[in-house]
């Protein structure tokens, strides 16, 4: 399968919401990345519920929500009504995982989960059939623009060789500092999904920039 993009409006103007979907909607995006931040599970607040709703009025590509955020289960609910389509919880956020990926299915959502730097693959052993997507993050969760993570070529590596072994069929996400130059290698080591923020956002042509990504 082709590389697929989503990119992170965390990085769009939010004062210009609507122009920015409709520019995703034109682009070869496959999804549109929400970044959730509580301000307790990262050290951020970016925005919640209602802006969740506004970008889904606009968006005709799936939402891919990552809830960077404590008691996730409290929200599931009120996520997918806004419109979500995936919701990626944090493995570090929550107490019973395999419950709120089954709570995320009920609702018809694809369950995924995000895992911090720190975070070992290796702890997803037990619930990577129940996946549906990994976001591996390739920067410390919190905040757009940051520099990627170089050990995040062998987390993906080990992760797909994991995918392969129980036979599962969760899709890797890449989360953070993504660009030109390290796009290539992680599709090499088995990146399926790519999220961009600045790197998309802040080009001079956001949807040839997309464009690029996708056909690399
Ligand atoms: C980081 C967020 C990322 C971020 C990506 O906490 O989860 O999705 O917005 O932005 P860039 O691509 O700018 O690192
Ligand atoms: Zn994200």
């Amino acid at each position: 399968m082709p590389i697929q993009i989503s990119p992170s409006v965390l990085a769009s103007d939010f004062a210009n919401l609507q122009s920015e979907i409709e520019m995703l909607n034109d682009s070869e995006a496959d999804f549109i990345h929400v970044d959730i931040m509580d301000g307790v599970f990262v050290p951020n607040i970016s925005f919640g519920i209602p802006v969740t709703e506004a970008i889904n009025k606009h968006a005709k590509k799936p939402l891919d929500v990552h809830l960077m955020i404590v008691n996730p289960d409290f929200y599931l609910e009120s996520f997918k009504k806004a419109g979500a389509n995936i919701i990626s919880v944090h493995i570090e956020a929550c107490n019973h995982l395999h419950r709120t990926l089954q709570a995320i299915k009920d609702l018809g959502c694809k369950a995924g989960v995000a895992i911090n730097p720190h975070t070992s693959v290796n702890l997803l052993e037990d619930v990577i059939k129940d996946l549906d997507l990994v976001c591996v993050m390739s920067v410390n969760p919190g905040f757009g623009g940051q520099k990627f993570i170089e050990n995040t070529f062998n987390k993906v590596r080990v992760l797909k060789d994991l995918i392969e072994k129980k036979g599962s069929h969760a899709l890797i996400e890449i989360d953070g500092g993504v660009n030109q130059n390290n796009a290539p290698l992680l599709i090499q080591a088995g990146a399926d999904i790519l999220v961009a923020g600045n790197f998309v956002f802040s080009a001079e042509n956001p949807i040839e920039t997309i464009r690029q990504l996708k056909n690399l």
